[in-house]
Formats: structure tokens, C-alpha cells, sequence
């Protein structure tokens, strides 16, 4: 018996690249193409049925077995730890988690440093490490206007191109990690449904080795 699996996809341009790569892999749902508002696509046919939520929320579906698989950003899994099974990284949806700050920026040693995040317990454990005390601000977008209005010294966030930062006169202090979206599974699905789990996960590995191949 061939089991449906249940596809937490990010919503938005990344989970757009990362559906190609499941179709590519075999599993295709052409109705996810059209233009509607619709957030659940089902293929009998291929035996899955996709879903899109937003990025940061995939691995809650994941954890708590709404879905039986996702793709997550690893800024996502650091951040937030979810118990999960992590087995592919896609090689897409390339960034860094960075520390940035104004060009002039210089760290007083001696004073708490002010930190302006969304990733709070990323930022806690890198400067955790350096014994580094700081005060976070936690942020839910727009992070790079923090050490512009005076809200904080720097920020810690996501670079893709640099041009966020390079618009907002801000630069690259430190790279803390490299992030690409990983396919995470639902660790009791990995167990029940591992079968149709592990056919997705092979080939979707078959399509990052290829497309690996034509850069
Ligand atoms: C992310 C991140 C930066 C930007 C970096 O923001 O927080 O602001 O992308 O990309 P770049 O280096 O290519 O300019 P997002 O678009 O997710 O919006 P946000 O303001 O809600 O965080």
C-alpha cells in the first residue's frame, strides 16, 4: 500500500524552487501552478498532497506530525530546535546568518552590547561563546533599521545578495552560519510511512546531484 505524504512547503519564492525540485523529482501536482489562493494540493497519482504555510512555521507541521515532511531553512532549525528528522540538505535557498552594523561600528568591550534580532537564540549562543554580554531586542521584521534609528548597536540576520544591508548603509561585521533549506521529516511518519519517505528524500537527492552538476 502506497501511503499519502503530507508536504509542508514554504510559502513564497523559495518554496516555489523547492516544488520544482519535488516535481523534478517525480512528484508532481500541476494544479499548484495556477493562480489562486488555494494552500492544499493533493496528487493521488504521485502520493503526496502539498501544502503551503509560511516558512518559519514548516517545522511545527513537521514536529507535531500535520505534516509528514517540510522544508525548513537551517536558520529555522537553529533557531527553534523542533525535534525533527533532518535528512537532506536541498542546496537552495542559500544564505548566511550574519552580525551587521553601521560601517563606523566599533564594540565597546565594556558595555552590554544591544543586539536587534528575529533569531534570538542564535544570537544568544554566538555571543554566549564569545562570554559577551548582550541585551536582545526581538524584532519580528525590517531588522535593518535598528542600528540606523539607534534602537540597537548591531543586528544579527539573514543575508542573501547584501543589497538589503548595502541600501541601508549597513555592512557585514561577522558570518555566524551558513543556511540552505534541509527536507526535515516527522519523526514517527519516519518510522510508519518510511518507504514513501525515503523514495522522496532519494530522489529528491538525485535532483540536488544534478543540479549540482549544471553549475
Ligand atoms: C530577509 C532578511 C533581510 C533580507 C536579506 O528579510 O531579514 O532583511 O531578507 O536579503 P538580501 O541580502 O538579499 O537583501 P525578508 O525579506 O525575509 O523580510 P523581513 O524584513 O520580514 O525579515
Amino acid at each position: 500500500m502506497n501511503d499519502i505524504i503530507n508536504v509542508a512547503l514554504p510559502k513564497g519564492r523559495l518554496g516555489e524552487k523547492v516544488y520544482d525540485m519535488f516535481e523534478a523529482a517525480g512528484f508532481p501536482c500541476p494544479s499548484i501552478k495556477e493562480d489562486s489562493r488555494k494552500l492544499i494540493f493533493e496528487s493521488e497519482g504521485a502520493g503526496v498532497r502539498y501544502f503551503w504555510v509560511k516558512p518559519s512555521d514548516v517545522a511545527i507541521y513537521v514536529e507535531r506530525g500535520a505534516a509528514d515532511i517540510g522544508v525548513a531553512g537551517r536558520d529555522i532549525l537553529l533557531e527553534y530546535e523542533p525535534d525533527v528528522y533532518e535528512l537532506l540538505d536541498l542546496e537552495t535557498g542559500k544564505c548566511r546568518m550574519c552580525v551587521a552594523g553601521k560601517r563606523d561600528f566599533r564594540d565597546n568591550p565594556g558595555k552590554t552590547l544591544k543586539v536587534a534580532t528575529k533569531f534570538s537564540n542564535i544570537a544568544a549562543d554566538y555571543y554566549g561563546r564569545q562570554s559577551r554580554d548582550i541585551d536582545i531586542i526581538k524584532l519580528s521584521g525590517s531588522i535593518e533599521i535598528a542600528p540606523i534609528l539607534g534602537l540597537s548597536d548591531v543586528i544579527v540576520d539573514i543575508v542573501e545578495t547584501g543589497t538589503t544591508l548595502k541600501e541601508n548603509d549597513l555592512v557585514v561585521l561577522d558570518t555566524i552560519v551558513d543556511i540552505s533549506a534541509r527536507l526535515i521529516s516527522n519523526k514517527v511518519s519516519f518510522k510508519f510511512k518510511n518507504r514513501s519517505i525515503e523514495k522522496i528524500s532519494r530522489a529528491l537527492r538525485d535532483v540536488v546531484q544534478d543540479m549540482q552538476k549544471q553549475r
